[in-house]
């Protein structure tokens, strides 16, 4: 019996996918797939004796149920999620359910949809003598975040803040953010991210809110809240011609 794979779809693009995955889509029987969030673009990859089974529709019992069918009867199946399978993926209850049912599963990861949006505007995240830290998190909304992860205390950190599924709490965002950072923080805001309908777009912290709702942004939206976003030219040390280290001794 083949176990289940767990497979991050990346951001949108097929060209972001790992290897790993691209092959596990192409040898699938069964794809089941969270298509509110997937873009449809990936699910091509399939061959095309392939059953394409939507998600968004259903419960967890429900696409268990299917899981554990067709792994059961020897199919190859694919559980295909958005970016990266460690981030807001749900992964973890499909797995406790499935190991209930001694059901094995891989996983493969892919590239999530703040790596996605450093590289499109083509900045790192962490310059030295600026910001040493990411921190990747979302506001509270209907799913609730623990209390000693609320935006105010991941906000005073004044780090990289990615912020994933908070486009609908964008004003409560934007007002937090504003009582940590400076007004002019660079806000990346990406949309559909690697899509063919890509939105990727730098705005000032005090005016998130209106560029959010100039273009009715809602679903597949990520922030990166950075001072690294309008860095100068700051060194590492790593390539300091002063730092030595074992790869490059003192000359
Ligand atoms: C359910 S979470 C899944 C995150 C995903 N596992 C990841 O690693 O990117 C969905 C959220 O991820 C972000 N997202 C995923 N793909 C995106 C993309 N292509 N462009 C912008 N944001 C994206 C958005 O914040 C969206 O609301």
């Amino acid at each position: 019996m083949h176990p289940i794979s767990f497979v991050g779809a990346g951001p949108g693009a097929s060209d972001l996918l790992t290897l790993r995955a691209a092959d596990r889509l192409r040898s699938a029987d069964t794809l089941v797939w969270a298509d509110s969030l997937v873009c449809p673009a990936i699910t091509k990859l399939v061959p095309e004796r392939c059953e394409k089974i939507r998600t968004s529709k259903m419960t967890l019992e429900e696409i268990i149920s299917v899981l554990v069918d067709k792994q059961r009867s020897g199919q190859r199946v694919v559980r295909l999620h958005d970016g990266d399978t460690a981030l807001y993926s749900a992964i973890n209850e499909h797995i406790c359910m499935l190991t209930d049912y001694n059901i094995p599963v891989e996983v493969v990861p892919g590239i999530s949809a703040y790596q996605a949006t450093a590289a499109g505007l083509a900045t790192e995240l962490t310059i030295p003598g600026v910001v040493q830290t990411v921190i990747l998190g979302r506001a509270s909304g209907r799913t609730g975040v623990p209390n000693n992860e609320s935006l105010s205390r991941l906000a005073a950190l004044k780090a990289s803040l990615c912020l994933y599924l908070s486009a609908h709490y964008v004003e409560e965002v934007q007002s937090t953010l504003l009582e940590y950072y400076p007004v002019d923080t660079p806000v990346a805001v990406g949309h559909r991210v690697s899509w063919p309908d890509e939105l990727l777009s730098v705005t000032p912290l005090n005016e998130m809110t209106a560029f959010t709702r100039k273009h009715k942004l809602l679903r597949t939206t990520l922030y990166i809240v950075s001072p690294a976003l309008v860095s100068g030219p700051q060194r590492s040390c790593l390539y300091s011609p002063n730092y030595n280290h074992l790869f490059r001794p003192n000359l």
